[in-house]
């Protein structure tokens, strides 16, 4: 498997503080990583490092593999999606569209605006669009070069759930259709696990897991279950032989999943939805911290 990213001992120091120490982590080819992490825990000085904006102190860096401080024009392979638009607000975004186009001279902004019914705003400004539009017109300007590799910087951060998940489906059509991989960061673990394929995992400028999604939530020893059922108090009981206990609306209970199931099932207990232990949980395991109380 190859990767389009790899990130080999890199360390990053402001005046006062170290940003990233030794960090080493890989993307796959193909992939959607989700690059997940608190706020002030190194994301943004990666992604900045990835593109060619900041130079690392130490460490190697690869990206298609070429180092993106020595090799600017591999900005012509890559995209960047930053948490704003930042462009000249008072272009249409049609102008900004055609702009970027006659960059690279390779995607037809047209096309691109069809895809992502962009037709009715062609002759609006940027700044009369609403967030999720602006977030959307950004992806859109970021295919114009055709890119392998789309590098996002919290892209949704400051969207509503529902465009969030309008642009969240968008990258997964994208990444289906034109294979293109993604390397997208965030602090909110939950809108992005339905998404990604991948994860890396960064607090406090070190990673604490990267792996396949899958594997990351298969490496618990024991399923860790959070289930929804019509009669809690009788699941419960049901349960008696476990770790189990009602946690607001749902139960949460650690053991293998077939036979927990089967026990609600013989008590003719219904279950409403049963899922496994998520992003959030391994977080907390892995650095002894809750990470939503990290927020800022
Ligand atoms: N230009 C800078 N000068 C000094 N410190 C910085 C600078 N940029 C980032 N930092 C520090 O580096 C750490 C990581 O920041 P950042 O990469 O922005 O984290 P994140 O994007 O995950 O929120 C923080 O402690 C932040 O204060
Ligand atoms: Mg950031």
């Amino acid at each position: 498997m190859s990767s389009v990213i790899e990130v080999f001992g890199l360390t990053k120091s402001f005046k006062r503080s170290i940003a990233l120490n030794n960090i080493s982590f890989s993307v796959e080819k193909g992939s959607i990583t989700g690059f997940i992490g608190p706020n002030g825990s190194g994301k943004t000085t990666t992604i900045k490092i990835l593109s060619g904006l900041l130079k690392a102190n130490k460490g190697k860096v690869a990206v298609l593999g070429m180092n993106p401080w020595d090799n600017p024009k591999i900005r012509e392979r890559i995209s960047i999606v930053f948490d704003k638009l930042y462009f000249p607000q008072l272009n249409t975004v049609e102008d900004f569209l055609y702009d970027i186009a006659s960059l690279y001279q390779r995607v037809d902004p047209e096309e691109i605006m069809n895809e992502f019914n962009l037709e009715r705003f062609r002759k609006r400004k940027l700044a009369e669009l609403s967030a999720g539009y602006k977030q959307k017109v950004q992806l859109a300007s970021a295919l114009l070069n055709d890119p392998e590799l789309i590098i996002a910087d919290e892209p949704t951060a400051n969207l509503d759930p529902t465009a969030r998940n309008e642009f969240n489906s968008i990258i997964t059509n994208l990444n289906k259709k034109k294979g293109i991989t993604f390397f997208i960061s965030s602090h909110i673990l939950s809108e992005l696990e339905r998404v990604i394929t991948h994860v890396v995992m960064i607090d406090r400028g070190r990673i604490v897991a990267s792996s396949s999604v899958n594997a990351f939530l298969g490496e618990e020893k024991e399923d860790k279950l959070v289930i929804l059922v019509d009669k809690p108090q009788e699941a419960l009981r049901a349960l008696s032989n476990y770790e189990a206990r009602i946690s607001g609306a749902y139960i949460e209970v650690k053991g293998d999943i077939k036979s927990i199931v089967n026990a609600i099932d013989e008590a003719k207990v219904k279950i409403i939805m049963i899922r496994r232990s998520s992003l959030d949980d391994a977080f907390l395991e892995r650095t002894g911290r809750n990470f939503q109380d990290n927020l800022q």
